[in-house]
């Protein structure tokens, strides 16, 4: 899925504001009007203008379905060139101090990593569960330890990528030995908060496994699945929190850009593959097969 993407801009629309040709911008994975409901709530990705869809995501109208005929969402960016509709309110321009791989991260995932943990409300001194250490789950690691959480535990059943955890600060863990750990660490508690980015119903079982009472569990996965793997009973019994949904990256990568200037955060080790747009079938088989310990390719449509 393209969903984030670093440009220059080429050409502008009529009514393009505050951007000029030359520019170097970044994109978040959905456009937005910076004016609507949400969008003045910093809900950037729930922006109602007609044009703020995510890029990389065609839907065909339904058969028979009323109203247009025409396809919605937006081309994504792995393209040399890509159009990007209400610009002025969705492009960001990068600073020089900002390589074009940060603000890739700052587009999509690095925002979606810390709105995970933010929404998870992760305090000072608080056990944290992350449950998925792709480079969502990898970078909402370093998230909770920069909001102050005393442990993290992070899991996953792949062994590279709980190495990978263990280097960020974390307590690595097999998703089968999750729960005991998390209980023998809180006096049998579980985890305050827990930060899912899997996008599968076991993962979210897990999840609400691991969170303690009244804790939070935090959702960025994208799910799929018509039913819940808990039901409103155990949801009752818990005091449970839950949150889900879609990041709105527009409105975080601005609040997570001064992280990136930092240069303190070990961004470096989580693209670990660049390849040219050409190798694009090989660089999503490895993905998808998670080979040669691929966490996060960049595709350079230029090369
Ligand atoms: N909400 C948003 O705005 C947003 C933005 C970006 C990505 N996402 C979603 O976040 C999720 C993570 O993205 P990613 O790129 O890191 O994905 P990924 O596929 O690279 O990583 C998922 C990881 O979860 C692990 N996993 C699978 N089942 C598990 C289980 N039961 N317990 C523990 N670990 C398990 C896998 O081994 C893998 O390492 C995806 O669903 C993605 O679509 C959401
Ligand atoms: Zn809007």
């Amino acid at each position: 899925m393209p969903l984030q993407f670093v440009g220059t801009i080429e050409s502008l629309g009529s009514e393009v504001a505050g951007l000029s040709i030359g520019d170097r911008v970044m994109s978040p994975f959905t456009a937005s009007c910076g004016a609507c409901f949400y969008c003045s709530k910093g809900l950037t990705c729930r922006c109602s203008h007609p044009e703020a869809q995510l890029f990389g995501w065609i839907q065909e109208p339904a058969p028979g379905e009323p109203g247009s005929s025409r396809p919605r969402g937006l081309h994504g960016g792995q393209a040399q060139y890509v159009r990007v509709p209400l610009a002025s309110s969705t492009l960001v321009k990068v600073p020089d101090d900002v390589s074009d791989e940060e603000a890739l991260l700052l587009g999509d995932i690095l925002s979606t990593a810390f709105f995970c943990a933010e929404r998870g409300g992760v305090a000072e001194g608080d056990t944290v569960a992350v449950v998925g250490l792709g480079p969502v789950g990898l970078l909402a690691v370093l998230a909770a330890r920069h909001l102050g959480a005393a442990r993290v535990f992070a899991v996953d059943g792949v062994p590279g990528r709980r190495a990978q955890a263990a280097k960020f600060g974390a307590e690595p863990l097999a998703p089968e030995d999750a729960a005991a750990a998390a209980a023998a660490a809180t006096g049998g508690r579980g985890a305050d908060v827990v930060l899912e980015a899997v996008g599968a119903g076991g993962a979210l079982a897990l999840a609400f496994d691991l969170v303690r009472p009244a804790g939070v569990v935090s959702s960025v996965g994208v799910h799929t699945a018509a039913g819940w793997p808990f039901t409103p009973v155990d949801a009752y019994n818990k005091n449970a929190t839950l949150r889900f949904g879609r990041c709105p990256a527009r409105a975080y990568m601005e609040r997570v850009l001064p992280i990136v200037q930092s240069k303190k955060w070990p961004f470096a080790d989580i693209i670990t593959h660049r390849m040219s747009l050409r190798e694009g079938v090989r660089a999503y088989d490895m993905f998808e097969r998670r080979k040669e310990g691929v966490i996060k390719v960049v595709l350079d449509p230029w090369r």
